[in-house]
C-alpha cells in the first residue's frame, strides 16, 4: 500500500519546487488531475472493506485537500512573482521624449469657447460659474419646471443615489441654473455668460453624453426682445466672422421663458457638407427668450422692475459646424489624430484683448 505521508512530502516538494505556473500545472495534473498519484489511490477504495475504506477515503481525502490548497498557495504566490517581473521590465520613463514629437494643440471645442468668451466680453459680458453637480432646485424647480416634465425623468438626466434626506443630486442637464444661482447672489444689472459642462443621457452623431453650453443672461430694467435679437445677431456674425449670415428666430417652448424662441441660420446643406451664409436651408443653433417672471421670483428679483433675456447654446455644436467637424463623438475620444488634425495652435487661442484668431 502507498505510503500517504511519503507521497504528500513527495508532491509538496515539487509544488515548492516548481519555477513557475507552467512546472506547477504539471505537479498539479500528476497529482490531482484525472489520472494523477493521488486521484488514482482514490480509485483503489473501491476493493476495500467498508470500514478500512471509510478511514483510508478520509486520509486519502484530507491529503488530496492538502496538495490541493499549497498548490493555490504556490499559484498565488507565482503569479504575483510574475506580475512584479512584468512591473519591474515594463517601466516607462515617463520622462523620456515620446516616439513621435507631436506638439499639444488646443482642443477644438476650448478653442470656440474662448472665442465665444471673447466675442461677448467684448459686448460687455462677465463670465459667471456653476457647478456641475446640481440639486433639483437649481437644475429643474427654479426655472419654472412643472413637476412632472419630461426632462426630469432618468431618460434624459443623470442622476446620483438618493441622500438620507431623499434628495438626489443630478449631473445638471443645461447650463441655466447658472442663472439661478447669479440671480440669487447678484443684484440687477445683470450681464453674464456662463460657459461648462453638460450632461444628458443621448449618444448619436450630433449628441454625446458630455457637452458644452454657454448660457447668457441679462437682467435689468426695460429690456425687450430688440436687445435679444441684436446681441445673438451680432454674436453670430462675429462668430461665424461674417456680416453674410442670414438669421430667423421661430416661436418655440422653454420652462424658464416667455416668449420663447429658437434661432435658426441660414445654410447650405447640398453637397453633403453645411455652409453657413449661403443657401436655402435653416439650421436650428440655440434657444432663447424673455426671462419668465416665475424665474425672476424664485430668484428674489420683482418682475415689475426687471426684465430680461436669456439664451443657451451648444459649444461642441457650433465648433463642429464652424470648423467643419462631421461627428460630435470624435470630439471626445481623445484620438491624437484628430486632435493634431483639428486643434489649434495655443498661441492662436482668441482673448478678450486680441480678438478672434
Ligand atoms: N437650457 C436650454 C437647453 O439646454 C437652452 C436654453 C434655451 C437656455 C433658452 C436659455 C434659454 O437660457 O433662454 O436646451
Amino acid at each position: 500500500m502507498t505510503d500517504l505521508n511519503t507521497l504528500e512530502s513527495d508532491v509538496l516538494a515539487q509544488v515548492a519546487a516548481a519555477g513557475d505556473l507552467q512546472a506547477l500545472d504539471a505537479v498539479r495534473v500528476a497529482a490531482v488531475g484525472k489520472t494523477g498519484s493521488i486521484s488514482g489511490l482514490l480509485k483503489t477504495l473501491g476493493a476495500m472493506s467498508p470500514d478500512e475504506r471509510k478511514e483510508r477515503g478520509a486520509a486519502i481525502n484530507a491529503l488530496r485537500d492538502r496538495v490541493q490548497s499549497a498548490i493555490t498557495e504556490k499559484k498565488a504566490s507565482l503569479e504575483a512573482a510574475e506580475l512584479d517581473a512584468r512591473l519591474a521590465r515594463e517601466t516607462l520613463d515617463l520622462t523620456l521624449p515620446g516616439p513621435y514629437r507631436r506638439k499639444g494643440s488646443v482642443h477644438p471645442t476650448m478653442q470656440v469657447m474662448d472665442e465665444m468668451v471673447s466675442i461677448f466680453a467684448d459686448m460687455g459680458f462677465a463670465v459667471a460659474e456653476g457647478p456641475d453637480i446640481e440639486d433639483d432646485f437649481h437644475n429643474f424647480t427654479a426655472l419654472n419646471f412643472p413637476e412632472k416634465h419630461p426632462a426630469r425623468e432618468m431618460h434624459d438626466t443623470f442622476f446620483f443615489e438618493p441622500k438620507e434626506t431623499g434628495e438626489r443630486m443630478l449631473l445638471r442637464t443645461h447650463t441655466s441654473p447658472v442663472q439661478v444661482r447669479t440671480m440669487v447672489s447678484q443684484k440687477p444689472p445683470i450681464r453674464i455668460i456662463a460657459p461648462g459642462r453638460t450632461y444628458r443621457c443621448d449618444s448619436d452623431a450630433t449628441h454625446t453624453p458630455m457637452f458644452h453650453q454657454v448660457e447668457g443672461l441679462v437682467i435689468d430694467k426695460g429690456i425687450h426682445m430688440g436687445h435679444l435679437k441684436w446681441t445673438l445677431e451680432t454674436f453670430i456674425a462675429r462668430f461665424f466672422e461674417t456680416d453674410a449670415v442670414t438669421t430667423q428666430f421661430r416661436p418655440h417652448h422653454f420652462p424658464f421663458t416667455e416668449p420663447s424662441a429658437e434661432m435658426d441660420v441660414q445654410c447650405d446643406r447640398s453637397g453633403g457638407e453645411i455652409k453657413i451664409g449661403q443657401g436655402s436651408s435653416w439650421l436650428e443653433i440655440l434657444g432663447c427668450g424673455m426671462v419668465h417672471p416665475n424665474v425672476l421670483r424664485a430668484c428674489g428679483i420683482d418682475p415689475d422692475e426687471y426684465q430680461g433675456f436669456a439664451f443657451g447654446m451648444g459649444v461642441d455644436r457650433l465648433g463642429m459646424l464652424k470648423y467643419g467637424m462631421p461627428d460630435l463623438r470624435d470630439m471626445f475620444a481623445s484620438d491624437s489624430r484628430w486632435l493634431a488634425h483639428y486643434g489649434f495652435s495655443g498661441f492662436a487661442a482668441p482673448n478678450p484683448a486680441s480678438g478672434l484668431s
